[in-house]
């Protein structure tokens, strides 16, 4: 049940008061960066990707730093839960309905944020997968 003056869902405010993968990371092996350019909110996810014993590169590490409104730091938070451990193929495919589904609800006016989230992530794997590719060039 929705507290009547606050327009987030309680998972909203776990995650805004309690975010999943904060920081910085060291060495990552993807970095997305994004910005909204409707309210100059910015987020950065890091990902460390290792492969597993069945050859899939796996989500091993995740992590964000978002300057951003309340669904922002939200959906960072989640987006960062949803895709630590899936496939890289499997986390290209979350997508904001996915992030926002997973926070019990966005308010209408708020589903941009969870856009963010999406595109970011989606960016941090465009990243590791170009980074990749250079250097399985550089060892040809
Ligand atoms: Fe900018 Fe939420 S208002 S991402």
């Amino acid at each position: 049940m929705r507290d009547v003056t606050c327009p987030y869902s309680k998972e909203v405010m776990n995650h805004f008061r309690n975010p999943h993968n904060l920081g910085e990371m060291n060495e990552a092996d993807g970095i997305g960066k994004v910005g909204n350019p409707l309210c100059g909110d910015v987020m950065r996810i890091y990902i460390k990707v290792s492969e597993s014993e069945k050859g899939e590169e796996i989500i091993k590490d995740i992590k964000f730093q978002t300057f951003g409104c309340v669904a922002a730091i939200a959906t960072s938070s989640m987006v960062t839960e949803l895709a630590k451990g899936k496939t890289i193929d499997e986390a290209m495919k979350i997508t904001r309905n996915n992030v926002a589904d997973s926070l019990d609800g966005l308010p209408p006016i708020k589903m941009h944020c969870s856009n963010l989230a999406a595109d970011a992530l989606h960016a941090a794997i465009k990243d590791y997968k170009s980074k990749k590719l250079q250097s399985e060039d550089v060892v040809i």
